[in-house]
């Protein structure tokens, strides 16, 4: 068994993907003629492609049909998918690939822990995949963040205690999975909308390397 774990949710906080997801919503908002803010986008963070939708539609008061909701979801996911085919490395977020090499280092393993289908395409875009030992995305969860499956998914594979699991998340809905798994939730983001995590950051380039020591220390220490 492996003392530590870290597991990092994917968009908005690996790359930043958040804003091609809300680009994607808010182009079939639109279409649809539903008014869609960055507000409103908080709450599709984390959040399944098939929920967002569901949500979207109840934003607008609108019942569809099996077939119709499919070829929405279709439609969101094909715009998505044409926002994020340039990608490459330069949209890792800042500092992130520093803390990965830093875990790799102390040989502490790492999970991705995602809502979404297309985590794996976009970890490879970005040359990120194999710093990872499992990558639990949206293929492998059948209850949705903010259930804590994903990560007790994700700290089984690891081989980690998920009381000894850490947990990058920027999605409220997130937040509120890690701390049900009993995992120290960090936010990434802003602190007020994150302000169930244990600990928040901006972003990565707040989070110095002695906060990560500090931390496996302490977490070590609780194990011993
Ligand atoms: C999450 C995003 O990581 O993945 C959500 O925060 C998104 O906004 C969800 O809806 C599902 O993503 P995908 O790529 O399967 O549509
Ligand atoms: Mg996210």
């Amino acid at each position: 068994m492996n003392k530590t774990g870290f597991i990092f949710d994917l968009d908005g906080v690996i790359v930043d993907t958040a804003k091609y997801h809300y680009l994607a919503w808010k182009n079939l908002a639109e279409e649809l003629g539903i008014e869609f803010t960055e507000e409103d986008n908080e709450k599709f963070k984390g959040v399944s492609r098939r929920r967002c939708l569901e949500i979207l539609l109840e934003m607008g008061g609108i019942t569809v049909s099996d077939e119709q909701f499919e070829s929405w979801l279709q439609e969101k996911n094909e715009d998505y998918l044409r926002y994020i085919s340039k990608m490459d490395e330069t949209e890792i977020l800042p500092n992130v690939q520093r803390v990965l090499e830093y875990l790799k280092e102390r040989d502490i393993p790492m999970a991705l822990g995602s809502a979404s289908k297309n985590a794996i395409p976009i970890l490879e875009k970005v040359s990120l995949l194999p710093y990872f030992k499992a990558v639990v995305d949206g293929n492998a969860v059948t209850k949705a963040k903010p259930d804590p499956e994903v990560f007790l998914i994700a700290a089984e594979e690891l081989g980690v205690n998920p009381s000894h699991c850490v947990v990058f998340e920027d999605a409220v809905a997130g937040i509120e999975a890690a701390n049900s798994a009993k995992m120290l939730s960090i936010g990434i983001g802003n602190s007020e909308v994150l302000s169930q995590a244990a600990y928040s950051f901006e972003d990565f380039t707040e989070m110095d390397i002695e906060f990560l020591d500090k931390l496996v220390d302490t977490l070590e220490e609780r194990i011993k």
